[in-house]
This record gives structure tokens, C-alpha cells and sequence, in this order.
């Protein structure tokens, strides 16, 4: 292929990738699913590239150790930094193992179940303020309240405070912005500094006085006769609110707007509710709430026949990955009874999200209530505003009628 043909195959600045990104990833995963850009980026599309190169162990999430990354968001020594350097998220090898095992036992199957009847009841909660009606916004009265909501709840904070939390948890968020500008390098380690300071009043609280909560369990955590410090402990719980809350929403969001352009989905599942258990998957794979992930690799990488050298920046494409013909026959169609659906959207390997069971408890149960509640729901204006972040897809607004 010529140069000039190669420089047309993907740009991460196309305007085009907000609206519907679906037919560029297309054209790049036919034409070449392990992609060189000319200026030296590789980019990764195809499902069973994307699938076996998040597993590779020669891949670093380690940005916080890039002098740039830590100078454009404050410098070694600001809040945001001190906090990502010790989120698992952000870290590799060994020290990543001990925070996920100390983590993980909170968040496994059988743990999200316990808790499902305190998920439930602040669902509910929200869904009965947010009643019936027209023109209401799916997303500013509904998924955008449960996530901070549940985490709040969940994690022995006040539920009163979940406004005050999404607050700070919308102003971390900006720490995987690919360019930051003053001001949001000054709300993020605001937000960093403040919030650190309230989990760990409740922290102090929950150490004099444990009780059935994530906070309590944090704290009693250990892994290889190992506990977590104060100081992991806060960062990572700041970590849990940043990774599981505009994620989340867009999977409400984003799930919502397949369903209402599927008006055959939403009857099946108003039919049969039990659908949502394995079509929960199918709607994460038909538009992924975070789109891509990046990495560096560590040493020479083989996807498919192409070697990615060491040193190399890499975008590994979830959401393209997802609409891969070659593992899922017509990946354009939302089929909520889709069979074997395994959605990289949660990523893979080491880093595979901790919070995909508690996500996805989160989510059943909203679909499950709005096709139940409701008679009918529908878009009120067609063309839908998506935000401009390229990595994390979700609309703005998502403005339909309620009708009970
Ligand atoms: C629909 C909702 C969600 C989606 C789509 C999602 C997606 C992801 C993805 C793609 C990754 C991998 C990132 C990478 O490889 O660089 C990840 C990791 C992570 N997610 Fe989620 N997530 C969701 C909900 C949550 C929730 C509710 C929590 C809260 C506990 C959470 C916490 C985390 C954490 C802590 C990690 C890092 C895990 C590690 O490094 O070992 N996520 N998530």
C-alpha cells in the first residue's frame, strides 16, 4: 500500500469517529488489523489480534512513570499523580498483582450477588424521582445518578454525598484526556486533593467502627500476608469511582439508544425479561463504553504475522474488535439472544475490568426496570449528541418520552 493511501486509514482526530465510528474501523480492520501509522503509532483492530495482544505480558500501563505524562498533569509530587502512581489501573508486573488480589475478592460473582438486594433498592430509588413524562434526559436523571450512587452505598459512604462525589469523580476522569489544559490540570488535582481527604475521614471512621462495606473490607484485605496502606487503599477507591462511572453510564446510555433503534429488541426484552442476563453482553459488544486502550510494549510483540517492536505505542481498538465479522456474523445487528458473546469491552488479561460484574448487575436491573415500567418509550429527536472524547463513547443527552 502507498504511503499516502496509509495516512488516510485511520486518524484518531476524525471528527467522524464521535457520531459512529463503525464504518472507519471497518475500513482499517479490512485493509489492515495490525496497523503502522506513518508517523510511527500502531493501532489494533481485528478481534483476534485485539484478544491475544491485551493478554501479552509485554505490554506497560505504567504512564505515570512518563516524566510527560506526569508534567502535563501536575508533576511527580501533585495529588492526581501520587493518587494514579498507585491505582492498578496504572501499574505493572508484581506490584499490580498484589493491589488486584487484595481487590478482587470484593468484586467476584458471588459478591456482587450479596450485595444485588442493596443495588436494587438504590435503583429503584432513583427510577421512581425519576418517574414518567416526556422529553426527560435517560441520561442526567437516571444513568448518570446509579453508578456513584451504588458505589456510595456500597462503599459506606453517604448516599447524601453522591452528588458532591460524581463531582470529583467527573473532574478525575480528565486524567486520561490525551491533552490537558491548565484549568483541568487544576480541577483534576483539586478534585484528587479533596476527595483523597474525604475517604479518608471515612476511612479513620470505618478502622475505629468496621461495618459490611467495601471501605471495612479494604481494610481488613490481605493477600500473601500482605494488607493494603491507607494511602493505596484511598487512591484506589478514588480509582474505583473514576473507572466504574462514566463507563457505566454509557453502558446504560449507549445500550438504551441500541434497544430504542432496535424497537424488536426492546419488545423481546419487554417479553421476556430474562433476555438481559446473557443480552447484558450483547449490548456492550454492539457499542463499547470505552473504545480503546493504550499501552506500550515492553519487548518485541508478535500479533497475527506482524511483530510490533519494543518501545512501541500502541492503540488496542476494543470497540472495533467487537464488530469483527470474522468472530461475530453480522456485527452491525443487536441481537440480545446472541450466543457465545464475550465482549472485549471490558478489556482482557491482567487488567481486565474489576468492575464488570458490578457494572453489569447495575445495568441488568435498569433495563430490566425501563421495559418493565414503562409502555412505551421513545427517542424524542432522532439525532442524538455523542461527546467529543474518542476513547470514552456516551451521549450527552439522551432526551426521550416515558410513557407508563
Ligand atoms: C460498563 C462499565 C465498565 C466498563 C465498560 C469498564 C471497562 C474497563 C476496561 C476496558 C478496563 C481495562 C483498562 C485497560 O486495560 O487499560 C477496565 C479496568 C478497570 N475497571 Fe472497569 N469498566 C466498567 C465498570 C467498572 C466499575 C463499576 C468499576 C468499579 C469497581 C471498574 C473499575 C475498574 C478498575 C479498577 C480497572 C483496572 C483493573 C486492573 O488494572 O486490574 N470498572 N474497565
Amino acid at each position: 500500500m502507498r504511503l499516502k493511501e496509509k495516512e488516510a486509514l485511520f486518524d484518531a482526530r476524525d471528527p467522524r469517529l464521535r457520531d459512529d465510528p463503525y464504518p472507519l474501523y471497518q475500513k482499517l480492520r479490512d485493509a489492515e488489523p495490525v496497523h503502522r501509522t506513518p508517523y510511527g503509532l500502531w493501532i489494533v483492530s481485528g478481534h483476534s489480534e485485539v484478544a491475544s495482544l491485551i493478554r501479552s505480558p509485554r505490554l506497560s500501563s505504567e504512564y505515570p512513570q512518563d516524566p510527560r505524562w506526569a508534567e502535563q498533569r501536575g508533576g511527580w509530587d501533585s495529588p492526581i499523580v501520587e493518587s494514579t502512581r498507585r491505582w492498578m489501573l496504572m501499574r505493572d508486573g508484581g506490584g499490580h498483582r498484589r493491589l488486584r488480589g487484595l481487590a478482587n475478592p470484593l468484586f467476584t460473582t458471588r459478591a456482587i450477588q450479596e450485595l444485588a438486594p442493596r443495588i436494587e433498592g438504590i435503583v429503584h430509588e432513583i427510577m421512581d424521582e425519576m418517574g414518567s413524562g416526556r422529553d426527560v434526559d435517560l441520561i442526567g436523571s437516571l444513568a448518570a445518578r446509579v453508578p456513584v450512587t451504588v458505589f456510595c452505598g456500597l462503599g459506606g459512604l453517604p448516599v447524601e454525598d453522591a452528588d458532591l462525589c460524581r463531582k470529583w469523580t467527573d473532574a478525575l476522569g480528565h486524567v486520561i484526556d490525551p491533552s490537558i489544559d491548565e484549568a483541568t490540570r487544576r480541577l483534576m488535582n483539586d478534585a484528587a486533593q479533596e476527595f483523597g481527604d474525604y475517604v479518608a475521614e471515612h476511612l479513620a471512621v470505618r478502622r475505629a467502627a468496621p461495618r459490611d462495606d467495601l471501605l471495612s473490607r479494604l481494610l481488613l484485605a490481605e493477600f500473601d500476608g500482605e494488607k493494603l496502606t491507607d494511602d493505596e487503599i484511598i487512591a484506589n477507591v478514588l480509582m474505583f469511582f473514576m473507572g466504574g462511572h462514566e463507563t457505566t453510564v454509557n453502558l446504560i446510555g449507549n445500550g438504551m439508544l441500541g434497544l430504542l433503534r432496535h424497537p424488536d429488541q426492546l419488545r423481546a426484552l419487554r417479553e421476556d425479561p430474562g433476555l438481559i442476563q446473557n443480552g447484558i453482553d450483547e449490548l456492550a459488544r454492539y457499542d463499547a463504553p470505552i473504545q480503546l486502550v493504550a499501552r506500550i510494549t515492553t519487548g518485541d510483540v508478535e500479533v497475527g504475522d506482524t511483530t510490533i517492536p519494543a518501545g512501541s505505542k500502541v492503540m488496542i481498538l476494543l470497540g472495533a474488535a467487537n464488530r469483527d465479522p470474522r468472530r461475530y456474523p453480522d456485527p452491525d445487528r443487536l441481537d440480545l439472544s446472541r450466543r457465545d458473546v464475550h465482549p472485549l469491552s471490558f478489556g482482557g488479561g491482567p487488567h481486565y475490568c474489576i468492575g464488570a460484574m458490578l457494572a453489569k448487575a447495575e445495568a441488568r436491573l435498569v433495563f430490566t426496570e425501563l421495559a418493565g415500567r414503562y409502555r412505551d418509550i421513545r427517542l424524542t429527536d432522532e439525532d442524538v449528541v455523542w461527546r467529543p472524547q474518542v476513547n470514552i463513547r456516551g451521549l450527552s443527552e439522551l432526551r426521550v418520552d416515558l410513557v407508563s
